[in-house]
């Protein structure tokens, strides 16, 4: 259920530098990047599922936790270094963001604009598609 691609970690005396490329370290073309960040530790984010749309979250500072669920089976991630991403593929999982440290920017890349029509946002209407 749960995907991580390892990046690259350039680090020397300086600091560290990641870079990201479509279709080399990420899996498909990336159209859209976004960002959170300033969450507060006790809000619940995302909460909907995807019916097509392909992503990588990445906490680029602090740390969140993801909650996943397949219909079947859950399980919860944290992420927590920046140079590790969790690759959601074409699967149709619920998701849920929570426990954002105070300084959590969490970067999402996806294979596709902001389109609502491939959002599922009510847990029931995700069973009834999962049945499908
Ligand atoms: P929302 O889906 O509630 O965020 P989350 O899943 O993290 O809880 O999105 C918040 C608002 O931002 C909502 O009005 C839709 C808008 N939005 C865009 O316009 N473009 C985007 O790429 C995303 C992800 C959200």
């Amino acid at each position: 259920m749960i995907k991580f691609l390892e990046f690259k970690n350039f680090c020397d005396e300086r600091g560290s530098l990641v870079s990201i490329e479509s279709c080399k370290n990420i899996p498909f073309d990336i159209k859209r990047i976004y960002y959170l960040f300033k969450n507060s530790s006790n809000t619940i984010r995302g909460k909907h599922a995807h019916k097509k749309l392909k992503q990588v979250y990445i906490a680029v500072s602090g740390s969140c936790k993801i909650l996943i669920k397949d219909g079947q089976k859950e399980q919860i991630v944290l992420l927590d270094k920046p140079n590790v991403g969790l690759f959601f593929d074409d699967n149709v999982v619920w998701r849920e963001l929570l426990d954002f440290s105070e300084n959590c920017v969490l970067v999402v890349l996806a294979d596709d604009f902001y389109n609502e029509e491939d959002y599922i946002r009510n847990y029931d209407e995700f069973l009834e598609y999962k049945k499908k």
